[in-house]
């Protein structure tokens, strides 16, 4: 079965949208496992817009799945997942005036190779954010990745069918790739309720982390079968 990993951030930035106590991501996580959810993922961004330093340390404590930090490879992030401990970190590319996520990480950042292995010898799993690129894949475990998150922002935003099949081709090509060299494959960025079904047939991929739409469904059908629907969705 297909996991399914929930992006909570949207959560936070409801709080910290009133920088008061509610909604506490932390009570979502408790939700999300409870109705199905195989992981917690959280982006702890540089300049601390949703998740908080406290959401972080509690979420480890509470979480009884796997808990995924997204977040930045920068040496202070570094610093608090060999702290915190998560499950895995997926490195993901940060922007100070972005609204979420752009474009997937840049593998020839100098440092990344060392960075990933500090990060393994905390006994923490790695994955990179990456475009479905076939060499940026190679690249990818060469340089000592366990897994790759394959960014699926381009085939979201398509429009045509014609884009959708070309970008759908691209994913799995990538999938395919990774799983040969025996990268763990999840997906994710800009998946919906009305997009996801283009990808059932990309059998490689055995995770995704979905979070803006779950929590936009939750506001009317409540976080429970959001996420209950979605499960049955990804199969
Ligand atoms: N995966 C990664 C690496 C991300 O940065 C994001 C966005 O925070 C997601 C998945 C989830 O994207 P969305 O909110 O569009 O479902």
């Amino acid at each position: 079965m297909t996991k399914l990993g929930v992006n909570i951030d949207h959560i936070a930035t409801i709080r910290q949208a009133r920088k008061t106590i509610e909604p506490d991501p932390v009570e979502a996580a408790f939700i999300a496992e409870k109705n199905g959810a195989d992981q917690i993922t959280i982006h702890l961004r540089e300049d601390r817009r949703h998740i908080q330093d406290r959401d972080l340390r509690i979420l480890r404590e509470t979480i009884q799945t796997r808990l995924n930090l997204e977040m930045a490879p920068t040496p202070e992030m570094i610093g608090i997942a060999k702290a915190v401990h998560p499950d895995s970190v997926t490195l993901v590319p940060e922007k100070r005036e972005e609204v979420t996520t752009e474009g997937g990480l840049n593998v020839a950042i100098k440092g990344l190779e060392e960075k990933i292995a500090e990060l393994k010898s905390s006994k923490i799993k790695v994955s990179l954010f990456i475009a479905p690129d076939i060499e940026v894949i190679k690249k990818s475990r060469k340089l000592g990745a366990d897994a790759i998150e394959i960014h699926t922002g381009y085939f979201a935003n398509s429009k045509s069918e014609k884009e959708i099949k070309n970008e759908v081709e691209r994913i799995k090509d990538a999938a395919h790739t990774a799983k040969k060299l025996d990268l763990y494959v999840a997906a994710g960025h800009g998946i919906t309720y009305h997009n996801i079904h283009y990808l059932k047939d990309v059998v490689e991929i055995e995770e995704y982390n979905i979070g803006h739409t779950i929590i936009s469904r939750a506001v009317f059908v409540g976080l429970g079968q959001a996420i209950r629907e979605m499960k049955a969705l990804i199969g």
